[in-house]
């Protein structure tokens, strides 16, 4: 289909999210089936259409920024964060200052307070959760979850820090109050610093090589001496030096000077 490059600077002017700087083959394919779906033939027609159409301009957000999640993604992962990653981490420091970056709807940032609580108690815990998309964000802040995506939430949790309401499963608000959610743009906006543990998973995978390098540059800016990059599980850093980085376990990189 013709008129990607115009779409992308149309949407660039709309939205401020570069297209330019996620895989492109991967969202043409995505686009275009959308398009199709809701029966345009071009390019144009389509951003005509989602200009005008604000159910349509949000059907595309939020088909483009993929949002799907669940807690203790990867659980295994998360047993090398508990057991080995934050108890080294609280070797330098008494107090954590922890960013879940493209968090989507709040299941990693949820789960991260959950962590930390096996070493801090709620009222000490703070976790910065940042996303692009403001509809995600929304959710997350109401915290409701279905029983699949709590899955793997370990079971004194799910008691603990979770109540039903019909056949969801609602976070409480002692856990909702660790949490800050942001918008926030990986590609654009300046990052936090002095951040000793940042998660960013299952982002990465959507962007170009060039995009990607630079975010970990700024990753790297963004974290304090001794601080982790947790990435997720087909994320590897290839060649993480070029970027300051060191493997200390798969899926996380430590900052090196
Ligand atoms: C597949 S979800 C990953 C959620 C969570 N990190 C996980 O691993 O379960 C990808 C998230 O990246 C967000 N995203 C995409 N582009 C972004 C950007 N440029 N800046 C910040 N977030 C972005 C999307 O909105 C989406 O919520």
């Amino acid at each position: 289909m013709q008129g990607y490059e115009r779409f992308k600077d149309l949407i660039f002017k709309k939205t401020e999210i570069d297209l330019s700087c996620y895989k492109e083959r991967q969202m043409k394919r995505r686009i275009e089936s959308l398009i199709k779906r809701n029966n345009f033939n071009s390019y144009e027609d389509y951003y005509n259409a989602i200009n005008k159409d604000k159910k349509l301009y949000n059907e595309f957000i939020n088909y483009l920024t993929i949002n799907v999640s669940e807690f203790y993604r990867n659980p295994e992962q998360w047993e090398v964060l508990k057991n080995e990653i934050i108890p080294n981490l609280l070797k330098y420091k008494k107090k954590l200052k922890v960013w879940s970056a493209a968090c989507s709807t709040g299941e990693e940032p949820y789960s991260l307070v959950m962590v930390l609580s096996n070493f801090f108690p709620l009222n000490e815990i703070k976790v910065l959760a940042t996303d692009i998309d403001r509809e995600a964000l929304s959710k997350a802040i109401v915290g409701m979850y279905t029983a699949k995506s709590i899955e793997r939430v370990p079971k004194e949790f799910k008691n603990k820090y979770f109540t039903t309401v019909g056949n969801s499963y609602k976070i409480i608000d002692d856990i909702k109050r660790c949490v800050e959610f942001r918008q926030h743009n990986l590609l654009k906006d300046d990052y936090p610093s002095d951040c000793d543990l940042v998660i960013c998973r299952n982002v990465m995978i959507y962007f170009t090589e060039k995009a990607k390098e630079l975010m970990y540059k700024k990753f790297n800016r963004a974290l304090s001496e001794h601080g982790i990059l947790f990435v997720g599980s087909t994320e590897q850093i290839i060649l993480s030096h070029r970027y300051n980085f060191k493997a200390c376990k798969t899926f996380f990189y430590k900052k090196i000077q």
